[in-house]
């Protein structure tokens, strides 16, 4: 196991922003770094003289200081399997009443994008816990997250637990007591729902992320078979604008893009025999 306690403090980093949006996470401290894209340079005195808000040139890049903040981690987090988009996650978060101390668990953890959305609203009294059963997964998701927990004006107590889905119930009830959240996403999250949904306290909620059709269905079926109540099934669609070369703004060219079936259901008080 590994993680972070709960921090809240001022943060040393900075972002340095491309026009177009583009971002690299620099940490304002002496010594020799070296940030891909951008080259290698003592960060200290690269900024010395510099504030918030000024425009600096590196190397032939000419970018903008800002804040590091969820935005710029994400455009330069470190990936390795697919992550959770801004879309689905902000969804689900705000579905599931997730926000200062809660109590949370995401897996499979991958990459953290998921998990770095999470820590972002859930303040320093929150509890998170995170489950990844492959280690190289693990470590790009802890890197990502022990990374925001150093910018992050506060950051939940974080734990990533490095084992399968199937046997984490007693370890989360032990770090985090009851949860009021669970989200999965996994190939196969049927398969761990029995387990995951003992951690819930009653009124909890517990999503399941599914990409196709099928992993919809067995989830359902899965939740409803424990006696949970599906309170949202569907997808997020997201169709961005753009402006038309001759004036006039309109739908953009680029495809929808599905990513995946949201399967959200709340645990209830079992209902008593007469
Ligand atoms: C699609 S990735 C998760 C991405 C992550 N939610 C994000 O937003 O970056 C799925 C992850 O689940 C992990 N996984 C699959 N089955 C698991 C299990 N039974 N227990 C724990 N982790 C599992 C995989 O190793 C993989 O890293």
């Amino acid at each position: 196991m590994s993680g972070t306690g709960a921090t809240t403090k001022a943060p040393n980093w900075v972002a340095l922003r491309e026009d177009d949006g583009r971002a690299y996470l620099v940490n304002n401290v002496p010594g020799e770094v070296k940030i891909k894209g951008l080259g290698r340079f003592d960060a200290s005195a690269l900024l010395e003289g510099f504030s918030l808000g000024d425009r600096i040139t590196v190397g032939q890049k000419s970018l903008t200081i800002v804040e590091a903040a969820l935005p710029e981690a994400r455009r330069n987090m470190n990936r390795r399997a697919q992550t959770i988009g801004i879309k689905d996650s902000g969804f689900l978060i705000s579905w599931m009443g997730i926000g200062a101390g809660s109590r949370v668990l995401e897996g499979g953890h991958g990459s953290a994008g998921l998990a770095m959305n999470l820590a972002n609203v859930m303040s320093s009294e929150g509890c998170l816990i995170s489950v990844e059963n492959r280690p190289e997964h693990a470590e790009v998701g802890r890197g990502n997250m022990e990374r925001m927990s150093e910018f992050s004006a506060e950051f939940p107590s974080w734990n990533l637990l490095e084992m399968d889905l199937q046997n984490a119930a007693s370890e989360v009830a032990a770090i985090c007591g009851e949860l009021d959240a669970a989200i999965l996403d996994l190939a196969e999250p049927w398969t761990v729902v029995s387990e995951i949904s003992q951690t819930l306290r009653i009124g909890g909620r517990i999503a399941c992320y599914c990409p196709t059709t099928g992993q919809l269905e067995k989830s359902w079926n899965k939740v409803e078979e424990e006696g949970l109540v599906v309170e949202f099934a569907g997808e997020i669609i997201e169709r961005r604008w753009a402006k038309a070369g001759r004036g006039g703004v309109r739908p953009g060219n680029q495809p929808m893009g599905h990513t995946a079936f949201l399967l959200i259901a709340a645990k209830i008080a079992t209902i008593e025999e007469e």
